[in-house]
């Protein structure tokens, strides 16, 4: 069996060491704790649309403090594809359900955090939030976007290391490139060295 060069085994050695002192971190709670009540008398076509009204509101009102070009002024009603910056799309799994497939809210200027219920966004391929005031971290929760293959973070105001959630995202079908602010950088040049089938882009 060959040996690996000493350089890559270090790396690897060192980047399961991050992973360990990342999955210790893991306790973060998945809802922000506080909760949107949804209308009894709302309709939505699906399950899926329904968790995205939740996610979305949540956001909204609870994690979204400023939002001077009222990007999200239309966020209202159960109708959540034709919210400002939303998108759906047929479901990969089952063409016949519509459900939240992106979210493109580059250059609002929003200020405030990613709540823990942007997990529920299962369906999410696209997420593109670069150029707002977001802080905190990318919350866990994210891990369950199976099928992202697009995360624009850049140019707002995460606090950290490289988001430890994007590790966990399905990286057995990544390529990772982008400009890549991590305070690892050894992190950030095997991250962009990773070869896999398909693709993830990744600007944080
Ligand atoms: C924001 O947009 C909503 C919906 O389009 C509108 O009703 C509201 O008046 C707008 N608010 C401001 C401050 O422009």
């Amino acid at each position: 069996m060959p040996t690996m060069p000493p350089p890559l085994s270090l790396l690897l050695f060192s980047l399961s060491l991050l992973l360990l002192s990342l999955s210790s971190q893991a306790q973060t709670p998945a809802s922000s704790g506080q909760t949107v009540t949804i209308n009894p008398t709302f309709r939505f076509q699906n399950p899926s649309l329904r968790r995205a009204y939740y996610a979305l509101q949540t956001w909204k009102k609870f994690a979204i403090f400023s939002d001077p070009f009222n990007q999200t002024g239309n966020w209202i009603g159960p109708d959540v594809c034709h919210y400002n910056g939303v998108f759906c799309a047929p479901s990969p799994s089952d063409s016949s359900l519509n459900v939240v497939a992106g979210i493109d809210l580059n250059h609002a200027d929003i200020a405030g955090y990613l709540p823990p219920e942007l997990g529920l966004l299962s369906d999410l391929a696209l997420f593109h939030i670069n150029s707002n005031r977001f802080c905190g971290v990318v919350p866990p929760t994210f891990k369950r976007m199976k099928l992202l293959f697009e995360l624009d973070l850049s140019n707002n105001r995460f606090v950290g290391h490289f988001p430890a959630v994007v590790l966990k995202l399905p990286l057995s079908s990544t390529w990772i490139s982008g400009s890549m602010t991590s305070k690892a950088p050894f992190l950030q040049r095997y991250l962009t060295s990773l070869w896999m089938p398909y693709f993830l882009t990744i600007t944080v």
